[in-house]
């Protein structure tokens, strides 16, 4: 790994200076510096201007970009250009089209036109990465490269011929002989059996569902696949540059199919991009949700937030914009939940194309508008904050995701639609942050030994190794909680016998013989007072109490919540799908029994977060309510927000950050 260079805040966003005239880069630049800028993504669509035709580069434009930049002061994170081929490249060859599963072509046009597995494209990128990496390697602007950009966003699923023999392949890797792919893939079953590689073909549109292993393994294959394009740029990279290579992850905007568990030591450092559901007014949990994801991919180390948006985007349905203040109140809560930069897409909003009404650091009104003012406040605290870079954030509380899990728990044909991965983690994950508490998203082979309470929500798919070592953590003291449709299948999406939840009805002391899925609508009552639905279960105990069962519904006396005591630690079973006011209620019982407490007391609405190096802590306080909040406090220095005597004061939607002078005690001290 290598680290990142410079100090403090990275603040900025993505630069396309070729869509404007050369008389422009030079108030850019002038306007980067008003508003605090320190470093540019460059270059991420230039590959059509860079290589105008097969084989001739022209770099003089990206030269004067890159040497104004320099002189102004403002460092730059240089692309390897290969986001979206030339409409050259189509044109000579037609195969490195993708398609889709129903044999339709996507044409050139947009962006990303490519087939992931197509070795002209790899080919032809990594020669334009040779090109740009042997230019700009020793220039001094350039602190990082970025890879690519948003890997997989518009065609990680290809399924054209050459994918078809690229997905052969890597069957064959994993699977070495025809007979354990059958056995894997359950082929006994209607008639699939395989006598021949040559007969497999990527899950293609069928008469009906397609072979589930087959699915599964496709989307491993399309993950793979991505992440070699990445692991083949970054690889030309490392012989060519010093700088650390990063590419823009999308983890928590609902994109499913990269697993970056996988693919997260294959960067120097972890970077993400997330937008805002401006829409939503609980988005600010999903930001947080992103946020902490984002950390626990990069194994706790702080992270880049690679692009967001000063306001609107222009690709939702209603393009919401932020509300003044709203701009600073996200890029706080991206670095109070462990971001070391905040990025925007982009610096100066197009004036033609696709994405004209996004908007950008510099609207299309200039820099006398109130998006422009915010970002030059938000540059200011972000320089204030220099001192916040590499620490760490505190969390007693781990909560399980898989990619795999993910993919396997969504594919068709179970038993109810109502199932999906989101909806469990997100319930419990808006229960933590109402309670006031950080948790970590992280996989569920990362060690867990340092966690007070750890949430396994919809775990469909899980590893015997995860399982074990689930359970060894709660034998040694930890408490755990897992949710329905949990631990149901194998790594080849095979059906634990024996009852469910299969791999975890040991640890969870139950055992369920027949799911009962309720109704659209049908809700259930439980005998503690609280209401459920889309799921019920007929669960039997084998060890565990029970402390909560079903008073109607199909299952009347059936339990709904157990606990099991294993060892020094309990395991809870969560078997039906409680509504919020119940959901929130089990995680203060969670909390409680596992002795986790939040960073520190507020009022319902107000996020409180802590960075921490070693001695030094850093309280993140976001007032997402529309009144002022006052909290007591000693001991503190401000560094961002309305100073005031003996007392922290947010003013409604406003942040405030402030060192403390003892780590070991909290320096807000109480609920007003
Ligand atoms: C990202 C992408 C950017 C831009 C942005 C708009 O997905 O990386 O290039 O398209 O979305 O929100």
């Amino acid at each position: 790994m290598r680290r990142w260079q410079g100090d403090g805040i990275y603040f900025g966003g993505d630069y396309n200076p070729e869509q404007w005239p050369e008389q422009t880069w030079s108030e850019d630049v002038e306007l980067m510096r008003r508003a605090g800028v320190n470093l540019v993504s460059v270059g991420i669509f230039s590959w059509a201007l860079l290589e105008p035709t097969p084989g001739r580069f022209e770099f003089g434009w990206l030269d004067r970009v890159l040497d104004l930049l320099h002189d102004g002061g403002i460092q730059v994170d240089l692309a390897t250009a290969t986001a979206s081929p030339p409409p050259w490249l189509a044109r000579a060859h037609p195969e490195t089209l993708p398609r889709r599963a129903d044999g339709a072509i996507l044409w050139p046009g947009g962006r990303q036109a490519y087939c992931p597995s197509s070795p002209v494209f790899r080919e032809r990128s990594l020669e334009l990465v040779r090109a740009v990496a042997g230019r700009y390697a020793e220039h001094p602007a350039v602190v990082m490269w970025h890879v690519s950009n948003e890997l997989g966003c518009h065609n990680v699923h290809c399924y054209c011929d050459v994918s078809a023999e690229a997905f052969r392949g890597w069957l064959r890797e994993r699977y070495g002989d025809l007979g354990r792919l059958n056995d894997a893939w359950g082929t006994a079953f209607w008639s699939q059996r395989y006598g021949d590689w040559a007969e497999i073909n990527p899950p293609r549109t069928a008469p009906t569902f397609a072979n589930p292993t087959q699915q599964l393994d496709f989307l491993r294959f399309s993950s793979d696949e991505q992440r070699a394009q990445l692991r083949a740029e970054r690889e030309v990279l490392r012989t060519l540059v010093r700088q650390p290579v990063t590419t823009n992850f999308m983890i928590g905007l609902g994109v499913k199919h990269m697993d970056y568990h996988s693919w997260a030591h294959d960067v120097d450092l972890v970077s993400n991009d997330h937008y805002l559901n401006a829409a939503d007014p609980q988005g600010h949990l999903g930001l947080a949700l992103a946020a902490d994801h984002t950390r626990g991919v990069a194994d706790g180390e702080p992270w880049l937030l690679m692009e967001h948006s000063t306001s609107a985007v222009n690709w939702q349905p209603r393009n919401v914009a932020k509300l003044p203040g709203q701009l600073r109140r996200n890029s706080l809560a991206h670095v109070a939940r462990g971001a070391d930069g905040v990025l925007f897409f982009q610096w100066r909003a197009s004036r033609a194309g696709a994405e004209k009404f996004h908007s950008a650091l510099v609207p299309h009104a200039g820099p006398d508008t109130k998006v422009f003012r915010e970002v030059c406040r938000l540059g200011a605290d972000l320089k204030a904050l220099a001192e916040v870079r590499g620490s760490r954030v505190d969390a007693d509380v781990a909560i399980l995701f898989d990619w795999e899990a993910w993919w396997g728990v969504e594919l068709d044909s179970h038993p109810s639609v109502d199932v999906t991965y989101a909806d469990r983690l997100n319930a419990l994950y808006g229960a933590l942050w109402r309670a006031g508490v950080t948790a970590d998203i992280v996989h569920p082979s990362t060690d867990l030994s340092g966690y007070r309470l750890v949430l396994a929500p919809t775990l469909y798919l899980v590893r015997d190794a995860d399982v074990e070592a689930l359970r060894r953590y709660v034998e040694g003291g930890g408490i755990a909680a897992v949710t329905y449709f949990s631990g149901i299948v194998d790594a080849n999406d095979h059906i634990r016998l024996g009852g469910y939840p299969g791999a975890f009805r040991e640890l969870l002391g139950v055992r369920t013989e027949e799911f009962f899925p309720l109704r659209e609508g049908e809700q259930v009552r439980l005998d503690d007072g609280s209401t459920a639905d889309v799921w019920t279960e007929w669960l039997h105990t084998e060890g565990a109490e029970v402390l909560a069962s079903y008073t109607d519904g199909p299952l009347p006396g059936v339990p709904a919540l157990t606990r099991h005591p294993v060892g020094d630690g309990a395991a809870w079973y969560v078997g039906t799908r409680l509504d919020e006011p119940a959901t929130d209620r089990l995680v203060a019982r969670l909390v409680d029994e596992a002795g986790v407490r939040p960073a520190a007391p507020a009022p319902t609405g107000v996020e409180v977060v802590r960075r921490r190096d070693g001695e030094r802590t850093w309280l993140f306080v976001l007032n997402h309510t529309d009144a002022e909040v006052r909290l007591p406090a000693t001991g503190v220095e401000l560094l961002t927000g309305t100073p005031c005597a003996g007392e922290l004061t947010v003013p409604a939607g406003e942040v405030a950050v402030v060192r403390e002078d003892r780590a070991d005690t909290s320096a807000v001290k109480e609920v007003p």
